[in-house]
């Protein structure tokens, strides 16, 4: 690892990492990570964190970072004890191969685990990890402190054939995720904005009857990156809480966006709310890798038929070649929630990788009103099932998350 000493000369330093973890799997999927990162040393120690009690201050005093597979309850007075005796110059990464519980998750961050992680996880997000809690805290680039930082999850909506109703999902969900609570479900718990980057055939103003704001045609003619100041101008509000960028209402070229501007504009976002859906248009186009890169999942809507699925499967190979393993999440439109999975269901999970996690109901009724009307589905009929299926989504997410958000501490780009 390079970094800058004192007298300011450019040196080299070794990091090293020690592991603690009687999982082959853990074992295999850790060494693959600390093989690909250029001067990370590696010491390993067969067992969990209780069983090597004697050997553990002493890994954590001698190694960076310190993972473990984590096994038992008392894993986390472990680490306070830890703590107390080594400091906290050592980071911590927890690995967990079983659902651990939200309260047992903030136990274990109290007690000093920096970050703890669902395993088997994907290797190339291993690898991110590792590589980002090893990395020397002063090269990191300014914007980023763990302690202060506040990242909100990034959600995509990607369309895989025209009309499947994936804006309806993107908006209704987005109004879902600020979890609606109290009596009148007035009060908000999360903060979330929504992005219409369907920049020529955007539906998000129209579906909730704002005007058009021209903020991400500014952004493009004036060549601006945007940042906290340009998004306040931007936004405009919706009667529900959610802060809208939509569409301009004047064409602009889809490439006019370029993917730095992507970037700026989502890490800014994923900083000032908890969640960012972003409304995806139907097309292939170079910033939307700064897209697939950002993302924390890619809810991607199509039906069941083959030419949809097709078409869904080229775009999960092309997002692939921005990210080893693109978060996508099969939404099937248009359809409810079979109790049998029928052939072609099968088919289709089998040729997509995926399962198919999601179902909308076809409710042409509903959804014609509420978007006649330009409204949301909780404002003209939140018991059909449209919006009742897109509400477990959002309370599915939700409960997922918050347990993410006590596992992951942040994120860099
Ligand atoms: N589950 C549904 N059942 C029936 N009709 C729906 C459903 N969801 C949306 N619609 C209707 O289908 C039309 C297209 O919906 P929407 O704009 O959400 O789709 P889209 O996939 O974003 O389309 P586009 O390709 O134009 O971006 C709208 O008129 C909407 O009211
Ligand atoms: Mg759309």
């Amino acid at each position: 690892m390079a970094k800058f000493s004192k007298e300011g000369i450019f040196e080299m330093t070794n990091k090293s990492l020690g592991l603690i973890s009687g999982d082959d799997a853990i074992n295999a999927s850790v060494l693959k990570a600390v093989d690909r990162l250029n001067d990370l040393s590696i010491e390993t120690l067969s067992g969990t964190l209780s069983s090597v009690n004697g050997s553990a201050s002493r890994f954590l005093s001698e190694h960076d970072l310190v993972v473990f597979q984590l096994s038992e309850q008392k894993d986390a007075d472990i680490v306070g004890s830890l703590r107390r005796q080594v400091g906290s110059k050592c980071t911590l990464l927890a690995l967990s191969n079983k659902d651990i519980s939200l309260s047992a998750a903030r136990a274990l961050k109290k007690s000093g685990v920096d970050e703890i992680l669902p395993f088997p996880i994907g290797q190339e997000e291993l690898n991110e990890q590792i590589e980002r809690l090893t990395a020397d805290m002063s090269l990191l680039p300014a914007i980023y402190n763990p302690q202060t930082e506040h990242l909100g999850q990034v959600i995509s909506v990607c369309p895989a054939r025209g009309g499947i109703g994936a804006s309806t999902l993107a908006v209704n969900l987005a109004d879902q995720l600020q979890g609606h609570t109290g009596i009148f479900k007035k009060k908000k718990k999360n903060k979330v904005a929504i992005v219409d980057l369907d920049l020529q055939f955007g539906t998000v103003a129209t579906a909730l009857d704002l005007t058009p704001s021209n903020g991400l045609l500014r952004m493009a003619q004036g060549g601006v990156t945007p940042d906290h100041t340009f998004l306040q101008q931007s936004m405009v509000q919706h009667v529900s809480g959610l802060d809208v960028l939509t569409a301009p209402e004047e064409f602009m070229p889809l490439d006019a966006l370029t993917r730095e501007q992507v970037h700026a504009l989502i890490e800014n976002l994923r900083q000032e709310y908890d969640y960012v859906v972003i409304d995806l248009p139907r097309a292939l186009v170079e910033w939307l890798g700064a897209v697939v890169k950002a993302t924390d999942r890619m809810l991607m809507v199509s039906d069941s038929t083959v030419s949809s699925v097709r078409q869904a499967c080229r775009l999960i190979d092309f997002f692939a070649k921005e990210r080893l393993e693109p978060p996508v999440e099969m939404v099937v439109g248009h359809e409810a929630k079979p109790t049998f999975r029928s052939g072609h269901h099968v088919e289709a999970k089998k040729a997509l990788g995926r399962d198919l996690k999601y179902w909308l109901p076809f409710d042409v009724r509903n959804a014609k009103h509420a978007r006649d009307r330009g409204q949301l589905l909780s404002q003209t009929s939140s018991s059909c099932a449209l919006s009742k299926a897109i509400r477990t989504m959002g309370r599915k997410i939700m409960d997922e998350s918050l347990l993410n958000a006590n596992v992951r501490v942040g994120k860099i780009a």
